[in-house]
């Protein structure tokens, strides 16, 4: 009896994380926020972003530097190498079709299946509510960076110089 109860309260668990699972947010790439965030007004955060190394940080992979950094430190065949990867394409195990997009801007905002209508970006509490990622001070922001830029490859980072460099705000009203 105790054994069939325990049984079934697995099953309900089992139950359970497929459904959270269906309900959890995908990633939908930097070509679907392009439709809204491109615009003069709202702040050119695609044409941004584009601009930026972050953009083309799983490029940077098939390049001779990247050959010789990899060699540095006995890795091999960096576009494919997990351990480059982690920081150059994050979304290369999680959305393999995103691979390309590099630090896209779902990295650091959350996936976007969710949050990405238009009722729902308009109102910041239900886009968060929605799996949108907003940081709450400098200081969060600067942890999250230090995730990838935490001494790779032996380069210092200064967070405000960096952060100057690829801000992307909405200009203010
Ligand atoms: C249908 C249009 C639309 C799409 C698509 C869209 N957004 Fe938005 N987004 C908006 C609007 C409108 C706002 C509100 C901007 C404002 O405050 O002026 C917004 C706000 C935001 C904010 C700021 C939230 C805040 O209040 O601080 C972030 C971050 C954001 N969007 C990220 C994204 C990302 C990442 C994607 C793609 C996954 C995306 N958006 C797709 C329309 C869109
Ligand atoms: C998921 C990992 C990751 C995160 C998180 C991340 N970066 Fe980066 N960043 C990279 C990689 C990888 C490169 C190198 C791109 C290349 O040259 O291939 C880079 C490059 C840069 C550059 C040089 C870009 C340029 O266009 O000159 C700046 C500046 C920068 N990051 C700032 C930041 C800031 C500020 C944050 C936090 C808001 C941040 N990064 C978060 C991985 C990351
Ligand atoms: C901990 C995160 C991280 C890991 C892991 C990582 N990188 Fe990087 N890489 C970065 C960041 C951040 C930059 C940008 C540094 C900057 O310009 O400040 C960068 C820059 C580069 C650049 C451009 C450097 C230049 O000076 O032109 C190459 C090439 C590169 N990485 C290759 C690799 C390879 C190959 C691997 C795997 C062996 C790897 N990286 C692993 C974070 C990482
Ligand atoms: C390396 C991380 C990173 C990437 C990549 C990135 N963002 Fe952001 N974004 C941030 C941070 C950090 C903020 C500041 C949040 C804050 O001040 O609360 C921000 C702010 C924003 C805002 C709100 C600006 C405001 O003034 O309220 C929008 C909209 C936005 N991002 C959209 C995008 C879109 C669209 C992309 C891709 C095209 C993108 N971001 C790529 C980290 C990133």
């Amino acid at each position: 009896m105790k054994k069939t109860a325990w049984f079934v309260l697995a099953m309900a668990i089992a139950a359970l994380a497929i459904f959270l699972a269906a309900k959890d947010a995908t990633y939908v790439g930097a070509s679907s926020c392009k439709l809204c965030h491109k615009a003069e007004l709202q702040g050119r955060q695609f044409t941004i972003w584009e601009a930026s190394l972050h953009a083309k940080s799983c490029a940077s992979l098939t390049t001779p530097k990247a050959l010789e950094v990899a060699k540095s430190t006995g890795a091999s065949n960096p576009p494919e190498n997990a351990q480059c990867l982690g920081c150059h394409a994050p979304l290369a195990a999680k959305a393999p079709e995103l691979k390309s997009e590099g630090v896209t801007c779902e990295v650091c905002h959350g996936a976007g299946s969710g949050y990405r209508k238009l009722a729902i970006m308009q109102d910041k509490e239900k886009a968060v509510q929605n799996g949108l990622v907003l940081y709450p001070d400098p200081g969060a922001i600067q942890a999250h960076c230090m995730q990838c830029h935490q001494n790779p490859h032996g380069k210092a980072f200064d967070f405000k110089a960096a952060w100057e460099t690829i801000k992307h705000p909405v200009p203010t009203k």
